[in-house]
Parts: structure tokens; C-alpha cells; sequence
């Protein structure tokens, strides 16, 4: 199995949980860019599967990863994509002050070129590079109060904004709203009635024979 990742501590980290359930002997990881990736000339069209998670929303031009990935399986091969839709989350009773912060960090990504609800292109993405679509579905993340993972569900999204908080300020908020509306949603994630959904969309193709 081999992995592209552009940092090196993400690289690292990859290794140490490969190393922690004894699978670093059949994990690589290559230092570089989708955009341009360190294949060898003898390793292009040779793959079974090529999988893409949380990295699309990242890149300015995702189609040009997905070609990438089209060019490295196998005719037959599997290219499978998932990411984020952030238009998407559904947050009930809606805390206060959430949703007008969530908005702002979407508009983040708009500023740096990027795609908040490149998850709903999946399938386009794949149709555009050649490939063909055989399956579009989503993964649940969520919960309500009750569920003993919820906390997490909450902290998760909490931390998501949290780690955007300068971006976020650029689009017009203020870091007291910001900070109010976290401060917010941790209370509302102890109420009896809160509940979550979010889903990673999901999207296969194969590559024609
Ligand atoms: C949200 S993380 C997802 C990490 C991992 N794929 C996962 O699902 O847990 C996004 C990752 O994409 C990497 N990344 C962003 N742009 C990249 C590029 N052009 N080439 C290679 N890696 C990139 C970042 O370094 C970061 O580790």
C-alpha cells in the first residue's frame, strides 16, 4: 500500500499507527504533492485502488487529483473518493450564534480557492476524469445527547472552528462571537435534546477496460 501525503509529520503519524496495529511492513508513504505525485514511470496504471479522504476540499482544482488518481489504477480499477460537504450539517435545536459561524468558516474556504461542499461533486469529479460511477452514498457522523460518543461528535466540531478562528475573523466575525458561539455549542451539546447529522459523502468509479 502506498501513501501520498505533502507533511511530514502527517507522514509520521501515518507510520506510527501503521507501526501500532503491525502494519508498517505493508504501508509506504511518499513525501509530495496529488497535485503532481511521486509516482515511478512502472508503477502508473498498476493499481487496484485509489482512495482520497478529506484532501479534495483542500485543493483549488480537485478534478486534476482525481485524472491523477484515473491514470493510476489498473484498467478495471477502483478510484473511490470521500470528503466533506459542510453545507450539510444539521445541527437540532440550533445553538446560538452557530450557524452564522459555520456559514463564516465555509467562506473560508471559498477564500483560499477551495470547495466547502466539494463532497456533493464526487461523483461529477470521478464522470469528468474518465471514470465510470458505480456507487454515491454517505457515511453518518453525528448523534444525539444519550449516544455515549456525542461529546466527541460535539468537541469535533467545535475544534474544527477553533482551528479556523483566524480565518474565520477575516470574513467579518469577531473573535468574541466566534469564541461566544463555541462556548455556546459545548453547552448545547450537555442538553438532553441536541442532536447532530453529518455525512462524508462517499463516491466509487472504475476505471474503463
Ligand atoms: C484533513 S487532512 C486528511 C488526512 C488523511 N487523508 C485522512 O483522511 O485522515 C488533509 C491532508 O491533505 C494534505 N494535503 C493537502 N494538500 C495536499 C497536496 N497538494 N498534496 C499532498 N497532500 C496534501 C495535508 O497535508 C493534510 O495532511
Amino acid at each position: 500500500m502506498l501513501g501520498i501525503e505533502r507533511s511530514g509529520e502527517q507522514i509520521a503519524e501515518a507510520m506510527r499507527q501503521a507501526a501500532a496495529d503491525n502494519e508498517a511492513d505493508i504501508l509506504e508513504m511518499r513525501q509530495g504533492d496529488v497535485l503532481d505525485p511521486p509516482f515511478r514511470d512502472d508503477e502508473m496504471g498498476q493499481f487496484d485502488v485509489a482512495h482520497a479522504r478529506f484532501v479534495l476540499e483542500h485543493i483549488p482544482d480537485p478534478l486534476e487529483v482525481v485524472r491523477n488518481m484515473a491514470r493510476a489504477v489498473r484498467p478495471g480499477g477502483r478510484v473511490i473518493l470521500s470528503d466533506d460537504d459542510y453545507n450539510g450539517l444539521r445541527l437540532w435545536p440550533e445553538p446560538p450564534g452557530f450557524s452564522s459561524v459555520w456559514n463564516a468558516y465555509q467562506r473560508t474556504y471559498d477564500r483560499h480557492g477551495n470547495d466547502p461542499i466539494v463532497g456533493r461533486r464526487l461523483v461529477q469529479l470521478l464522470h469528468q476524469a474518465g471514470l465510470l460511477p458505480r456507487r454515491n452514498t454517505l457515511v453518518f457522523f453525528g448523534g444525539c445527547a444519550g449516544d455515549p460518543d456525542f461529546e466527541d461528535v460535539v468537541r469535533n466540531i467545535a475544534s474544527i472552528v477553533d482551528e479556523a478562528i483566524g480565518d474565520i475573523t477575516t470574513t467579518g466575525l469577531s473573535r468574541d462571537a466566534v469564541t461566544a458561539a463555541l462556548d455556546a455549542l459545548i453547552d448545547w451539546g450537555k442538553s438532553p435534546d441536541s442532536a447532530v447529522w453529518f455525512g462524508m459523502s462517499w463516491a466509487e468509479a472504475v476505471r474503463p477496460v
